[in-house]
């Protein structure tokens, strides 16, 4: 039976970027005599435009029978005046939710060949290893009831509801204490539960979770904290849990500790290990169609794609060496370029990793 990925290029840079990822594919296919099944269809923008629906029931179909799904990227301001329910971003998240994909794997990592990409000191940043665990299906992203009413003031006010069972905080910090203890044993939860009922819930739990993890050293954190400490003192995490929201805004925070999110892969996985990995930047309206993005976060996805689906440790780690091998000969797409130093196409970032795997 041959693995099945599906590939969802999206927006923007989205195919650009995909389309790096698939020649990785390719390569990585014929090196490791792996039988691969790659497919493509339409999500966001694009299938709005094509179908009338940014997530089409094809693509939902055949997202459901693939076994790893790699998205480029969905949205830009095209799509800004359409109404909320037809937008591309409703197609990504429709996704997410269709195929119960609670667990967001956002790990910051930061080469050392790019430390000087960094707006922090390099001191701050140097080594930087952490992991972000968010909640990804559920918390205010999904809380019903939602939307914008006239009170009896005659005014109108937008709503969203913040709810978590406990059901879904446990099953996202299992994921967040098994890595912890694959990693460096620490695990910060982050909630607001000084302020938020449902946090205060979140922590509780946690809390009590602790016990079935004793090589785990549990800490928690506000989030404003968090925030702060995040740019004050990153080293400080090892693997971080939090919410959707919360998650969402952490994790670019921490993407531009390592200097470029352009560099920043993640994996969002089910109870099943089916897996949709995607870069954590967007479309980059400003950039795309002119084959300047940087393809690594998408590359990068990939590997985690063989390590977290596919159970290939080794694959991914020679996609991420044949990486690192291609940062080391100083190539750099025009986002980790350092001052006087000349950049690189989309494409040619993709061929000298094609060409470093071997
Ligand atoms: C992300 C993005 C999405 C989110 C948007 C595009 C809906 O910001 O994956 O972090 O908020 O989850
Ligand atoms: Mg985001």
């Amino acid at each position: 039976m041959p693995e099945k990925i599906l590939l969802l290029p999206g927006d923007g840079i989205g195919p650009e970027v995909i389309d790096e990822a698939a020649r990785v594919l390719d390569r990585v296919g014929e090196k490791f005599d792996l039988d691969l099944s790659v497919d493509t269809a339409l999500l966001g923008g694009r299938a709005l435009d094509e179908t009338g629906s940014p997530l089409p029931e094809e693509t939902l179909a055949r997202a459901r029978m693939a076994d790893a799904i790699l998205l480029g990227a969905v949205g830009g301001p095209k799509w800004d005046g359409v109404e909320r329910e037809l937008r591309p971003e409703k197609g990504l998240l429709g996704i997410r939710k269709s195929l119960d994909l609670f667990a967001n794997l956002r790990p910051a990592i930061l080469y050392s060949q790019l430390a000087g990409a960094s707006t922090l000191k390099p001191e701050v940043v140097a080594d930087l290893d952490i992991l972000i665990v968010r909640e990804l299906t559920g918390g205010i992203y999904f809380g019903e009831p939602r939307g914008v009413r006239t009170n009896e003031r005659g005014e109108r006010e937008g709503y969203n509801t913040y709810v978590y069972s406990e059901s879904e905080i446990r099953r996202i910090a299992r994921v967040a204490f098994e890595a912890a203890q694959k990693r460096g044993g620490r695990l910060c939860s982050v909630d607001k539960s000084n302020v938020l009922e449902v946090t205060a819930l979140w922590k509780e739990v946690v809390t009590d979770m602790a016990a079935g993890y004793p090589d785990v050293e549990l800490s928690h954190m506000l989030v404003d904290n968090a925030a702060m400490q995040l740019v004050r003192a990153p080293k400080q995490f090892d693997v971080i849990v939090t919410g959707n929201m919360f998650g969402d805004i952490l994790s670019d925070a921490a993407s531009m500790l390592t200097g470029s999110i352009g560099m920043l892969p993640s994996a969002s996985l089910n109870a099943g290990n089916q897996g949709m990995y995607e870069p954590c930047h967007g479309s980059a309206p400003d950039i795309a169609g002119q084959g300047v993005a940087n393809p690594l976060a998408a590359i990068l996805s990939a590997a985690m794609m063989f390590r977290y689906t596919f159970n290939r440790g080794d694959i991914a780690e020679c996609i991420e060496r044949a990486v690192v091998a291609t940062l080391d000969r100083g190539l750099r797409t025009a986002d980790i370029a350092g001052e006087g130093e000349s950049a690189v196409s989309t494409r040619e970032m993709g061929e000298a990793v094609v060409a470093a795997i071997g």
